[in-house]
C-alpha cells in the first residue's frame, strides 16, 4: 500500500520535524537536490481552483529535477463526462508516482486513495483539511520563532469552513504549552468535531472571542484567515459577514514587537496591503516556504534519501 497524506496526523511530530529539517537544509543547499527526483512524475488534479498549492507543488517537483503533469479544473478532465473521481485517481496513477489532489468535497482524496497505486497528496479537501498548508505554516512559525511550543496563537476570520485552521490547530495541539485563541463571529465558530479531537480530548484549554482588539497584546501569532464565498450557502451571510476583521496598521499598534502575522492566501479584504510594509508580516514568507516543505514531503513519501 503506497503511503497516503490525508490529514495532518498521518504523520507523526517527529516525522513533521524531520520534514522541517529536511527542507531548511532544501533552502541552505537547493543544487544538493536538483536531480533527487530525476524521471519521477508528479500529478496535480485539481477540481477546484488554486494558485499556491497547485504551483508550488509543481515547482518543488521541477525543482527536484522531476516531471509533473495534471489538470487544474475538473472540465478538463473525463470527469466531465460522468467517470468517477476513483477511476480518475486509477488512471493517473499509471503515469504518475505521485498524485497531488483537491476536491471540493469534504473526503474525497481518502475516498480516491482506495484507488490509487501510488501516494495520495489532500491538497485541500473542501471545509476539511488542507495538511500541507499546515506543513507550510509550521516550516513559516519554526524559521520566526525558532520553535513549535510555547507561544500563544490566535486565529481569526472564518474558522468554520477555513479548512487550513482545521488542521493547523490539530498539528499545533500535539506540541507542548501552545495557547490557543479563536476569534470569529458566532456563525463562523471552530466546528465542535475540530473542538473536541484537538482540544479537549488533550485537554488544551483555549478561549473564543469575537473581538480581535481584545486579545491583540496578547499574541505570539496571528494566523488571519478568509471569509470563503465559496462555501457559504447564501450570499446575504457572506455579504454581512466578510468584512468581519480587516487587519490595519493602526490595529497592531497594541500587538507586540515580535508577533508574526501569517495567512494560507488568498486574502481579500481581511488584511489591508499597507501591513505588507509591518517587518512582523509572514504571509509572504510563507508563500515561499510551501514550496521547499513539498519538496521535503515528496522526496519522503518516495522514499528518496539525498
Ligand atoms: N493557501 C492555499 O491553499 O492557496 P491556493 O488556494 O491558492 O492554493
Amino acid at each position: 500500500m503506497p503511503r497516503n497524506i490525508i490529514d495532518v496526523t498521518d504523520l507523526t511530530v517527529e516525522e513533521i520535524d524531520q520534514l522541517i529539517s529536511t527542507a531548511e537544509d532544501i533552502i541552505a543547499n537547493p543544487a544538493k537536490y536538483q536531480d533527487a527526483c530525476a524521471h519521477k512524475q508528479l500529478a496535480t488534479l485539481f477540481f477546484e481552483p488554486s494558485t499556491r498549492t497547485r504551483l508550488s507543488f509543481e515547482s518543488a517537483m521541477l525543482a527536484l529535477g522531476g516531471g509533473v503533469l495534471g489538470f487544474s479544473e475538473a472540465a478538463s478532465s473525463s470527469t466531465s463526462k460522468g467517470e468517477t473521481v476513483g477511476d480518475t485517481v486509477h488512471t493517473v496513477s499509471c503515469y504518475a508516482d505521485i498524485i497531488a489532489m483537491r476536491h471540493p468535497k469534504e473526503g474525497a482524496p481518502y475516498a480516491a486513495a482506495q484507488f490509487s497505486e501510488v501516494p495520495i497528496i489532500n491538497a485541500g479537501d473542501g471545509g476539511h483539511n488542507h495538511p500541507t498548508q499546515t506543513l507550510t505554516d509550521l516550516l513559516t512559525i519554526h524559521r520566526e520563532k525558532g520553535r513549535l511550543d510555547g507561544f500563544t496563537i490566535g486565529f481569526c476570520g472564518d474558522l468554520k469552513f477555513g479548512r487550513t485552521v482545521h488542521s493547523l490547530v490539530n498539528a499545533l495541539s500535539r506540541y507542548e504549552n501552545v495557547k490557543f485563541v479563536l476569534i470569529s463571529p458566532a456563525e463562523l465558530k471552530l466546528p465542535r468535531y475540530v473542538k473536541e479531537e484537538a482540544l479537549k480530548k488533550r485537554g488544551i484549554p483555549y478561549r473564543q472571542t469575537e473581538s480581535l482588539e481584545d486579545v491583540m497584546p496578547d499574541l505570539d501569532i496571528l494566523y488571519m484567515t478568509r471569509v470563503q464565498r465559496e462555501r457559504f450557502f447564501n450570499e446575504e451571510d457572506y455579504l454581512r459577514l466578510k468584512d468581519s476583521y480587516i487587519l490595519t496598521p493602526e490595529k497592531l499598534e497594541t500587538a507586540r514587537q515580535d508577533l508574526s502575522i501569517l495567512h494560507p492566501l488568498p486574502r481579500v479584504n481581511e488584511i489591508s496591503v499597507a501591513v505588507d510594509r509591518d517587518p512582523r508580516a509572514a504571509y509572504w514568507k510563507q508563500v515561499k516556504n510551501g514550496k521547499f516543505i513539498r519538496m521535503a514531503l515528496i522526496l519522503k513519501l518516495l522514499d528518496i534519501h539525498v
